[in-house]
């Protein structure tokens, strides 16, 4: 489960209140000016065991950008995260996920940055629903996915109670994204972290689904208003957070 765009001051201490009381390790893809103003959500989110990921500066789309432009969004934004939890992020999700090949290279090797896209997408953004944010993650879930949500929106956030404890009463465990990865390279021999209980495959047979390669993967859609590839500005008005809220 992945969270992007926060810390939000009010719903994020309610989500980690939330994720506390079900044992559940999430990763937060945070905006560096939003690190920045609310250094001790981070810091609580990883003393609890979340993952602390890079989500850009300011919400940007990082393929529309020049090279400086490009590390200062991500240079900003690793000095946020390590002002609060002490270390540099080892995951990326590039804003709308929008990256290519040379970014993601550049981002591993002058960063040590891997990037997250993800698998399942509410599409919580845009339909401001609770009920169709846990409709559509119970419905899209499968045994390894990264699960794409936003902890600034409230109607996110209220559907968690019951999204989390759907799908742990259908046997998944939660991790977080550097654990998913840890596990991918070297499958468990026994029972899996992510794997159903009753009435499905035995332990071990496609308990975990591994995702595509992140560079390989195209986001099919946004978790914001995808930007139509021929316009070289988003849809969304570029004030400050906008585009994030
Ligand atoms: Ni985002």
């Amino acid at each position: 489960m992945t969270f992007d765009d926060g810390p939000s001051p009010k719903l994020t201490p309610m989500l980690l209140d939330m994720l506390k009381q079900r044992g559940i390790k999430v990763t937060f893809f945070v905006v560096g000016q939003n690190a920045a103003e609310y250094p001790d959500i981070l810091k609580r989110a990883a003393a609890e065991g979340h993952e602390i990921g890079n989500h850009s500066w300011n919400h940007p789309q990082l393929t529309h950008l020049s090279a400086a432009g490009v590390d200062s969004q991500i240079e900003q934004t690793n000095a946020a995260i390590r002002a609060a939890i002490g270390h540099n992020p080892v995951l990326i999700r590039p804003p709308y996920g929008a990256t290519n090949a040379a970014l993601d290279r550049r981002f591993n090797e002058q960063y040590g940055l891997k990037v997250i896209l993800w698998e399942v997408d509410p599409l919580d953004w845009k339909y401001r629903n609770s009920a169709r944010v846990e409709r559509e993650i119970l419905n899209q879930t499968k045994p390894g996915s990264i699960i794409l949500s936003h902890d600034i929106h409230a109607t996110t956030v209220a559907a968690m109670p019951d999204t989390l404890d759907a799908l742990l009463a259908k046997g998944y465990k939660f991790v977080t994204v550097s654990e998913l990865i840890a596990m991918e390279k070297s499958p468990p021999a026994k029972p899996a972290t992510v794997a159903p209980k009753a009435g499905t495959p035995a332990p071990g047979s496609a308990a975990i689904t591994p995702p595509p390669a992140p560079s390989a993967t195209p986001a099919s859609s946004d978790h914001n208003t995808p930007p139509p590839p021929a316009s070289p500005t988003p849809s969304v008005p570029a004030t400050e957070g906008s585009a994030a809220r």
